[in-house]
């Protein structure tokens, strides 16, 4: 049988792919099985190509994908929860505290050769422990979050899909962490409204997907000093990043790299590739992200 892969996969993934025929490349034609990333848009086009039995994206986020399509057409599709979970609340963490004690700006200014004498008040930040943070999206991350926070002897308050409750806790926290999934639902989620609700200096997280957040409202937001500081992993037009928001010191901008350790990628791409193996083999993967169409298939 053959996989199509639509990026290079790394070695433990191929190992899972063992006895498949692996070709790298972006046509789907022929091929029982794909194998894509978050950067492959995954369209009805591709979901229809005749033959195809089933796809595994080396991700978490599935906004990348037509699942209605998937549905539609009785293609399972493999993904990878919980693997990247501990590594990206890592990098949501290390968001937070960068933006709170201003490491970007602070790194910048020392490579820069601006240092010339330690002062009181250089480069004041403010305190992480004891202070308040929201965490918008109460899944596997955010509650990897959370456990972090209490740590730090945080206040955590968990963020459902109640607009009321947002809004209300939008206006408590001096710490925002925003870790819910793309949808239509979740588009612009924070906007200048939800901005406009934070309490001055709090400081915005996203290590989501870019779209949840309104770019250039933030841009706004860091410029009028209403904000205290962002930190963002995720964009909404990857690899571009809005202008403004670049222009702002107190944003803590990192490419998309929430996942990025070795050992995270390696299970990532083990998960994913072992998984599609396993719908080519007709066995049922525990990572599928449709399994009402397995269900179907099988039932
Ligand atoms: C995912 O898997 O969706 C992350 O954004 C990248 O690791």
């Amino acid at each position: 049988m053959r996989v199509l892969l639509m990026q290079d996969v790394s070695a433990a993934g191929v190992a899972e792919l063992d006895g498949f025929e692996l070709v790298r490349g972006s046509d789907p034609t022929g091929f029982d099985g794909v194998v894509c990333f978050l950067i492959d848009p995954v369209d009805e086009r591709i979901l229809a190509t005749p033959g195809l039995r089933g796809l595994a994206t080396v991700s978490v986020g599935l906004d990348h994908i037509d699942l209605a399509a998937a549905d539609r057409l009785n293609i399972p599709i493999a993904y990878t929860p919980d693997v990247l979970t501990e590594a990206t609340a890592d990098l949501t963490f290390a968001l937070i505290l960068a933006a709170a004690r201003r490491l970007g700006e602070a790194e910048r200014y020392l490579r820069g050769g601006r240092w010339r004498e330690w002062s009181f008040d250089l480069l004041l930040g403010t305190d992480v422990h004891g202070k308040t943070l929201a965490v918008i999206g109460s899944g596997r991350i955010g509650r990897a979050v959370a456990r972090r926070a209490e740590g730090f002897s945080m206040r955590v308050l968990a963020v459902g899909r109640d607009r009321a409750q947002l809004e209300a806790t939008l206006a408590e926290a001096d710490f925002v962490a925003v870790t819910v999934p793309l949808s239509e639902e979740t588009r612009h989620l924070i906007g200048p409204a939800e901005l406009a609700l934070m309490k001055p200096g709090a400081i915005l997280v996203n290590t989501s997907r870019g779209p949840v957040v309104d770019e250039a409202a933030l841009a706004d937001a860091l410029a009028s000093g209403h904000l205290g500081g962002a930190g963002l992993d995720v964009f909404e037009h990857e690899p571009e990043v809005h202008p403004a928001l670049l222009e702002q010191e107190r944003a803590v901008l990192v490419p998309h790299i929430g996942s990025a350790t070795r050992e995270t990628r390696d299970g990532m791409a083990a998960l994913a590739c072992r998984g599609l193996a396993q719908i080519l083999r007709n066995e049922r993967p525990p990572n599928l992200a449709n399994p009402q169409v397995w269900d179907r298939r099988s039932g």
